[in-house]
Parts: C-alpha cells; structure tokens; sequence
C-alpha cells in the first residue's frame, strides 16, 4: 500500500505556480516603481520602460490567476468551524512546548486566512492598478489614493507570502511536496490535517 495520498492535481499545482512567478515578477518589477533606492532592479528587465510594462503583463495575469485559485478553494478556505476556532484558540500550537493535536480538514486557520486576505489583496491590487495604469480617466484625488493603498498592500503582500513560503518550506518540512508532486506522505496528512485525511480515505 502506498505511503503517499493526493493533496493537489496538476492543475492545481500549475495554478499555484503561474500564480506564485506573476507575484515574483510583480515583486522585482515593482520595487523601481517604488523607490528609487531601487532603481537599478530596473536593469534586470532591460530598463525602467520594460519593467513597467512587464509589471503590467504580470499584473493582469497575477490579477486572474489568483483570483480563480481563490474561486477554486473558496468552499475549503471561506469557513471557520468548532476545531478552527480551537485551533485560534491556542494559535495553532505555534507559541507553547505542549504538542497540541488539532482536528483540522484541508487547510488549518491561519491557511484559511492568508487564502482569504491575497484574495482580497488582489482585488484591492487589481483595482488600483488599473487606476493607476489610466490615471488621466479619473480624478487626481483618486488616482493618489489608489498609488498609496496599491503600495500598502503590496507590502502587507509581501509580508504574508514570506511567512506562508516558511511555514510551507522549512517551518513544516513535508508541505512542500504537496505544491512540487502533488502528493504527500500520509503521516504528514494524519499529522496536520487528520479531519481531511479521514474524510479523504474513509467512504462517507
Ligand atoms: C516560493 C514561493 C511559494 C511556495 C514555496 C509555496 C508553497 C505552498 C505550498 C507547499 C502549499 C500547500 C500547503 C498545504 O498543502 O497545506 C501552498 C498553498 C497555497 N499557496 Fe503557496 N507557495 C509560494 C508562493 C505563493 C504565493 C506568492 C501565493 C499568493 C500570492 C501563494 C498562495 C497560496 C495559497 C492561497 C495556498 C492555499 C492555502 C494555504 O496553503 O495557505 N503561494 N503554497
């Protein structure tokens, strides 16, 4: 019998991907719009007119990408249930010694809501992106707000997606496997999210 269980199809991965090398590019391609102590990432698209246009490709794509991912996984991620709120609760074990066990389904809480705040992140980068990419079709005051809150989110961005890469990745050695093959091991799976192994092994 296999040691591995389906976590994600190709698709999905594939989706996670485009999704994750459109934020990157969005990343480097932004950080010469932002600040001139970052112009010179400007020389890796070949200069400053190639990387906004760059950012702006990217951005479109990032744009729907993340959005239909959100679509895809919002049953899993858009509800709290009773062992969630455990879980909040004791802040998912992060901050005692005690090895608590919580029983999680597909995503635990804190997975819930980073699906849920990029989701809206990309809404809000989306919308004002596009004011600030025609900014002559509205009103200057708008057009400020919208460069001020496109930078906020960015960076609020960024600061999600550098925990969600550790916590994926070093912080809970196993994840990782699940983006890259699809599968994971399933003690990893009992592990973590034993609610959705037992949902996903046993016939209902
Ligand atoms: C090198 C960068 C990244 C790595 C290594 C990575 C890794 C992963 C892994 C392993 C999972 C599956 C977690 C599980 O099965 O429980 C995952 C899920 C997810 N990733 Fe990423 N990811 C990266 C970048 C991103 C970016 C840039 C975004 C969005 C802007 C993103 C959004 C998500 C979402 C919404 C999920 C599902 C919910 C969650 O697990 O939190 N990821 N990622």
């Amino acid at each position: 019998m296999s040691e591995y269980i389906e976590r994600f199809r190709t698709s999905e991965r594939v989706l996670h991907w485009v999704v994750t090398a459109s934020f990157f590019t969005l990343l480097l391609t932004g950080l010469g719009l932002y600040s001139r102590l970052f112009h010179g990432y400007f020389g890796l698209f070949g200069g400053g007119m190639n990387a906004i246009f760059i950012h702006k490709i990217s951005g479109v794509i990032f744009f729907f990408s993340s959005i239909y991912m959100y679509l895809n996984h919002k049953k899993d991620v858009s509800s709290f249930d009773e062992d969630d709120k455990l879980w909040i609760d004791k802040s998912g074990g992060y901050l005692s010694r005690d090895a608590s066990h919580f029983n999680i389904g597909k995503y635990n809480p804190g997975q819930k809501l980073f699906a849920l705040c990029i989701a809206a992140a990309t809404a809000v980068l989306g919308v004002t992106g596009v004011i600030a990419w025609l900014p002559l079709y509205f009103p200057r005051f708008i057009v400020q707000v919208s460069l001020m809150m496109h930078s906020l989110f960015f960076i609020g961005s960024i600061m999600f997606v550098v925990v969600h890469v550790y916590l994926a990745t070093i912080g809970n050695p196993g994840t990782i496997e699940a983006m890259l093959y699809g599968n994971v091991r399933k003690i990893w799976a009992k592990k973590h999210h034993p609610k959705w192994y037992k949902e996903t092994t046993e016939p209902q």
